[in-house]
């Protein structure tokens, strides 16, 4: 499939996905989640990718939110199924074996935010700004913003930001533990690309088993969640990235890990 609102490129085993509407500050149009979805699947089905970055085009926004204007007219059932779909293509999103870096460049506001969310961590330039601005409309978040931001920074700021439709910065996102690391806007990539690279090297089974630990485990109690993590444990004894990984520490050498996504 021809992209034509996202620009999907890779850089040998990374895959990185540019949300490419400047003028509209990459504002999420039903077309552009098309466009992820499609890409989201690329990527799942690949072998050969084993690490993702998600960016926006320009330097003044990641993503606006939705597209203000494709919303403006919508009725109740189709706000309910472009919703819908956007929570779906976020799902999808997270649940990715291969770990995904949102490489936060600018606003990151409405659905900017809550996709950010979907990916593992997020890294921003120091010109980041966040939010979930949508109380300012008269909505509400759709894709996922309600529950996913009280998730990762508790009910107090998630209500602040979601009821206020306050806008903060950077730093204020990282201490509140919603980005994880702050760099200066030129560097973003980079470094991004560097924490990219040194996953993508990793054993994929673990890479895998960690990230739906850590996604499923977190709503579980903990008596539920742990024994997941003894299963998950044993399936690595399964892997040749096992075998690797301790004969290299064993050899004094850097492991070579070439499990498949599937083992
Ligand atoms: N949808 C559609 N177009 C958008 C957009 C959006 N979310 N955000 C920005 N744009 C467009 C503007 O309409 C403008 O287009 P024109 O040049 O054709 O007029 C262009 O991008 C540049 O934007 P501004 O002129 O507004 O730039 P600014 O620097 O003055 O302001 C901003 C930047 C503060 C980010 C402002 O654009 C803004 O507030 N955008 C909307 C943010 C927002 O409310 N996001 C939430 C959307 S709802 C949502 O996301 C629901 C959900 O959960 C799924």
């Amino acid at each position: 499939m021809a992209f034509e609102t996202i620009l999907f490129e890779t850089e040998g085993p990374l895959a990185i996905i540019t949300v490419n509407r400047p003028k509209a500050l990459n504002a999420l149009s039903p077309q552009v989640v098309g466009e992820l979805e499609q890409a989201i699947k690329d990527i799942r089905d690949s072998d050969d990718i084993r690490a993702v970055i998600l960016t926006g085009a320009g330097d003044k926004a990641f993503i606006a939110g939705a597209d203000i204007a494709a919303m403006s007219k919508m009725s109740p059932l189709e706000g309910r199924a472009f919703s819908r779909y956007g929570q779906d293509v976020l799902f999808s999103l997270e649940k990715l074996p291969q770990p995904v870096i949102a490489a936060v460049n600018g606003f990151a506001l409405g659905g900017g935010c809550e996709i950010a969310m979907a990916c593992d961590f997020i890294y921003a330039a120091d010109s980041a700004k966040f939010g979930q601005p949508e109380i300012n409309l008269g909505i509400i978040p759709g894709f996922g913003g309600t529950q996913r931001l009280s998730r990762l920074v508790g009910k107090g700021w998630a209500k602040e930001l979601c009821l206020t439709g306050a806008i903060i910065g950077a730093d204020q996102a990282a201490a509140i533990g919603l980005v994880t690391r702050v760099f200066p806007a030129e560097e973003l990539m980079e470094a991004a690309k560097k924490t990219a690279l040194g996953m993508a090297a990793k054993g994929r089974v673990s890479l895998r088993a960690i990230k739906e630990l850590i996604d499923n485990g977190y709503d579980m109690s903990l008596e539920r969640a742990i024994p997941m993590e003894a299963e998950n444990f044993a399936t690595c004894f399964a892997s040749p990235d096992q075998a690797e990984g301790m004969t290299a520490f064993l050899e004094k050498r850097k492991p070579d890990f070439k499990g498949g996504l599937n083992d």
